[in-house]
């Protein structure tokens, strides 16, 4: 058994047989998908990589229909046979090769498989724990596998668009200095060096920032990445990134590259031909109207801004709300004035729970508005709100009064939740737009200081350099954009700093002293001072990319193998305990086990 190989060779993968080899020999390799035994005839469905093929065996052939009688789910096998037409009445359409099967002739057993501890049945899924634990199998089903499949094809094709483009991939290290880059690193230890840390990249930002100084002119690179932080549906704590940047390049042009690359993947792998160039919202155009910098713009459903309308309003929610500095907006469920109790409660939670106070509505029906808060309304108010939302009968309208940033969180989590619910978009679409004009930094009120809002090695736009001097450090803008499609932001990137004295007034504002940015920075301030080129660039996810191109709900679907929301890998039970050697090379003493899940290495 060992030894086939040497004499047999696969001549075929399943799902490129088709009526052309009618009357040709073959020989295939997979597993038993399934399995029919008739009592005299049986029938396997054989799965590879490619799909799937029916294999009949006839009890004329005496011995390898008395070995197929043996044969089990998921056992290895190798088949030579005849590929033969299916009469009419058995022809297949669920599967590509339906219309014939291959009549076996010789049968090898390459091997056999325990009964599986999950199915591989798109219809009978077991939990999601279950599945990432034994990830390997759960690869092969059709689903799963053609996801991989094609984030294959997407990052094959990206990489053959770009090095048409003039475009080096370069690797840059993994091993990599800690600096403040936003999340959290993940820490390397040195055992060479006791004490001392190398971080795990949360971008190759730096370096290919570096590898501009260092001439290379247009850099690309399928880049891991690393960020320590909390998980959700679109978030890995190790991710994939298109990193690139090229020097001497306007905000345009990169736009330009992104768009012809977008629209070539789009076409290649998935056969839709996206319309470019992409049309572009300012971050504060995008901000009033949808409440998101990240707007799924399938579905209308606008943000109505009403402050000035209820500026004296008796509603004593929404007066208190301006008077504190905020602002009172709305959006219209259009259709839904006939929402029960429960459901509005509904909406109020979701409100609630990304940091609202309640979530105040009417419900305009028979031409008034009914609901608890219409008696605080004047009707000068009513006509008012009627006209500026666009609200109709029928309509229920849903208002959010606080600071501008909760209103905001608010209603885009109403609205994204509603244009679901309300299917008031096709799953089908793809809207990529772009995100300009973010403003440098944002102030932290909790800790009481600025931050920058993307990230700290952005050009500022020239004309808003002066707010340096002044302290209005609120009005800079930078030269900032990301690309966002379907709600989901896809890419982010930026024209970077060039000039030494402008990066280090930006360093300021976020409070480095003299003495951190020499520790953290130093080696790349120093590198700014040698004629560094301007340049810019951007880096798309792919696992996004490959999760809107797939239509895949979650980011897991997307990875081979990856880590649960915990940040746990479930297969290999890691991160887990290390001995106490590892520890005593490394110098490093565990203080305390925080919880029971650290000690299983769960
Ligand atoms: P940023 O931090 O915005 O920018 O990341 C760029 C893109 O990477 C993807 N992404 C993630 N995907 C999965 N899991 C995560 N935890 C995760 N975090 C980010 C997103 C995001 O748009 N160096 C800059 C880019 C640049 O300016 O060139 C950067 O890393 O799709
Ligand atoms: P209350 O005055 O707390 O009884 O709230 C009256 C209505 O206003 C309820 O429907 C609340 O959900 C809603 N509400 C309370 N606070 C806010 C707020 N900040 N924004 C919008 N609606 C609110």
């Amino acid at each position: 058994m060992l030894d086939f190989v040497k004499d047999k060779k696969r001549t075929h993968y399943t799902e490129k047989l088709s009526k052309q080899n009618i009357g040709e020999n073959v020989t295939l390799m997979g597993w038993i998908h399934r399995r029919r035994d008739l009592g005299g005839l049986i029938f396997i469905d054989l799965r590879d990589v490619s799909g799937k093929v029916q294999i009949v065996f006839h009890p004329e052939n005496e011995a390898v229909h008395a070995k197929a009688g043996k044969l089990r789910n998921e056992y290895v096998i190798a088949i030579t046979g005849k590929v033969v037409l299916r009469d009419q009445q058995n022809i297949n359409k669920e599967i590509k090769t339906g219309e014939i099967e291959v009549d076996a002739q010789e049968l090898l057993l390459l091997n056999n498989s325990e009964p599986l501890p999950v199915q591989i049945n798109e219809n009978v899924l077991a939990e999601e724990d279950l599945r990432l634990k034994y990830r390997y199998l759960d690869l092969r089903r059709d689903k799963l596998k053609d996801i991989i499949l094609i984030r294959h094809e997407i990052v094959y094709a990206i990489r053959e668009f770009l090095v048409k483009k003039d475009f080096y991939e370069i690797e840059t290290p993994m091993l990599m200095k800690s600096t403040p880059e936003g999340a959290r690193d993940f820490l390397v230890p040195s055992r060479v060096h006791n004490g001392k840390f190398f971080a795990l990249p949360q971008s190759p930002q730096i370096y290919k920032q570096l590898l501009m100084i260092g001439g290379f002119d247009r850099y690309f690179q399928i880049a891991r990445c690393f960020r320590d932080e909390d998980l959700r549906a679109d978030r890995q704590p190790e991710f994939t990134q298109l990193d690139l940047e090229m020097s001497y390049v306007t905000q345009e042009e990169i736009f330009q590259i992104i768009e012809d690359l977008f629209k070539y993947i789009f076409n290649k792998v998935i056969n839709i031909d996206l319309p470019i160039p992409f049309p572009h919202l300012t971050y504060k155009q995008s901000m009033d109207r949808y409440g998101s910098d990240k707007p799924d713009t399938r579905f209308d459903m606008e943000l109505n801004d009403l402050s000035e309308i209820v500026v004296n309003s008796e509603f004593k929610v929404f007066s208190g709300a301006l008077q504190g500095g905020g602002s009172v907006r709305c959006v219209v469920a259009q259709g839904c004035a006939g929402y029960s109790r429960k459901q509005i409660d509904m909406l109020t939670d979701r409100a609630k729970h990304v940091g609202g106070k309640g979530l105040a509505f009417v419900k305009f029906q028979d031409g008034e508005f009914q609901s608890g808060i219409t008696k605080f309304l004047s009707d000068e108010e009513k006509k008012n709100i009627i006209k500026k939302s666009g609200a109709a009968d029928g309509d229920l309208i849903l208002f959010a009064a606080d600071t501008n940033k909760i209103v905001f969180k608010v209603l885009s989590k109403i609205r994204n939740y509603l244009g679901k619910e309300l299917e008031l978009y096709d799953p089908k679409q793809f809207n990529l737009l772009w995100i300009t004009d973010f403003p440098l930094f944002e102030y932290n009120d909790d800790e009481e200081r600025w931050e920058t809002a993307h990230h700290m090695f952005t050009l500022p736009k020239e004309e808003h350099l002066k707010y340096f001097e002044t302290g209005e450090y609120e009005k800079i803008e930078g030269q900032l954009y990301d690309l966002v499609c379907n709600g989901l932001e896809l890419s982010s990137g930026s024209i970077r700093c060039h000039r030494l004295d402008i990066q280090k007034k930006i360093f300021n504002v976020l409070g480095f002293s003299e003495e951190e940015l020499d520790e953290k920075f130093g080696f790349f301030l120093n590198a700014l001072r040698y004629g560094t080129p301007p340049h810019g660039g951007i880096a798309p996810g792919i696992d996004r990319i490959v999760m809107i191109m797939s239509g895949a709900q979650s980011i897991r679907d997307v990875i081979a193998f990856p880590k649960t929301l915990q940040a746990t890998d479930l297969m290999s039970e890691s991160p887990a305990i290390v001995s106490q050697k590892q520890l005593d090379e490394l110098g490093i003493s565990i203080k305390a086990k925080k919880n029971k899940c650290t000690e299983k290495g769960k």
